[in-house]
């Protein structure tokens, strides 16, 4: 486990939040939800049947299991759901139906104020884990888009590490969420990104808007769509270090940067790194981590009123117990 995991677990146990797990009859869920309350990491609840949950581990202290299909919480939650999705069309019947779901379930805790924040997807894929969130947990006030970024840690002591990024620490945004965002949307994840490198890989960010052309030296709508995100960043945010469009080897070496983009700040030095469009981001995080052998924290979801974090469908125990802390830290 990198340097960076272990202070992100550190800060997360110093903070003791509260966080949903709806997977939990899963047995890396509760392996990792073992692990979390040995380490005191945070306080969980485990969505399941109970008897098949303790049939699979003896859970320690700061472990509370609640079924969906039986829960008296269950009408509060429908209610809740209903008043929240009404006017898209959903009724009553349609609410207590998916209240026994437990990603609605899970969502609905944290959104009632029982949780801090929730993490899932370990048996669910991406879309079915944020579809619930996006409509009950919805955006915090301010932001329209939520993504995600990934940290990418390059192995300490690599030349790679050395010569990229902030000691072999970069933030790569959006690889997970929006398909095909427009420039506005871009933008809103550079921000997004910039945010999550300072609150939760601690380094100072310094975004590069990446595209297949640096300063126009290609003309194509598709890089225009990365300098209208530009502006759009440097307009809401003049006190951010960004800069683009700019191509990744621009970005990332001093020298091809000087040479493609020598009045840029950003170019040469960037370490955070956002992608057009998500093939580009999901393909990019990907390489990263198989030929450079990097450690890929992530997806990790920003823009959400409260934390909610997707897992990887083949996530480790070790895997969940990383993110239950980043989500913990977004929620301080
Ligand atoms: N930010 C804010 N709100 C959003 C976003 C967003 N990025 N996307 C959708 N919404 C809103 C919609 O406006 C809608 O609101 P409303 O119902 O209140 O009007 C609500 O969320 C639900 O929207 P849907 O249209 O039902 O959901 P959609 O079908 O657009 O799905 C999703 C959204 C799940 C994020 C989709 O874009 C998706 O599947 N993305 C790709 C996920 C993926 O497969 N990633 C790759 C794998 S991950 C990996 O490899 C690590």
């Amino acid at each position: 486990m990198s340097k960076l995991m272990d202070q992100i677990r550190a800060k997360a146990a110093a903070a003791y939040k509260h966080i949903v797990l709806p997977e939990g009859e899963e047995p890396r869920i509760i392996e990792a939800a073992v692990t979390v309350a040995k380490e005191k990491i945070a306080h969980l609840t485990l969505l399941g049947d109970e008897k098949i949950i303790r049939e699979r581990a003896k859970l320690p202290d700061g472990i509370e299991v609640v079924n969906p299909k039986t829960s008296p919480l269950r009408a509060e939650y429908a209610e809740l759901l209903y008043n929240l999705r009404k006017d898209k069309g959903l009724d009553k019947a349609q609410a207590e139906k998916l209240v026994l779901d437990p990603l609605y379930f899970g969502v609905l805790t944290v959104k009632s104020g029982r949780a801090d924040g929730m993490v899932g997807g370990i048996i669910h894929s991406t879309g079915d884990l944020l579809r619930p969130a996006l409509q009950v947990i919805k955006t915090a006030p301010g932001i329209s888009t939520v993504s995600s970024c990934f940290i990418m840690v390059l192995p300490e002591g690599s030349a790679a590490a050395s010569l990229y990024g902030d000691k072999g620490v970069l933030v790569f945004g959006d690889c997970a969420v929006n398909p095909n965002p427009t420039a506005e949307q871009l933008a809103a994840i550079a921000i997004a990104s910039a945010q999550s490198a300072k609150s939760i890989a601690g380094i100072a960010p310094r975004v590069a808007m990446l595209s297949f052309s640096t300063k126009g030296s290609a003309k194509h709508e598709l890089a225009d769509k990365v300098i209208a995100a530009t502006e759009i960043v440097k307009k809401l945010r003049p006190d951010l270090e960004a800069d683009g469009e700019l191509q990744a080897d621009a970005a990332l070496v001093e020298k091809v940067g000087r040479l493609k983009a020598p009045a840029s700040r950003v170019a040469g030095r960037a370490n955070v790194l956002i992608f057009p469009d998500l093939q580009a981001g999901n393909i990019g995080y990907k390489l990263v981590q198989r030929l450079a052998d990097a450690e890929a924290v992530g997806p990790i979801c920003q823009g959400f009123n409260s934390p909610v974090n997707d897992l990887s469908r083949g996530a480790s125990s070790d895997d969940v117990v990383s993110v239950v802390a980043i989500t913990a830290v977004q929620a301080i």
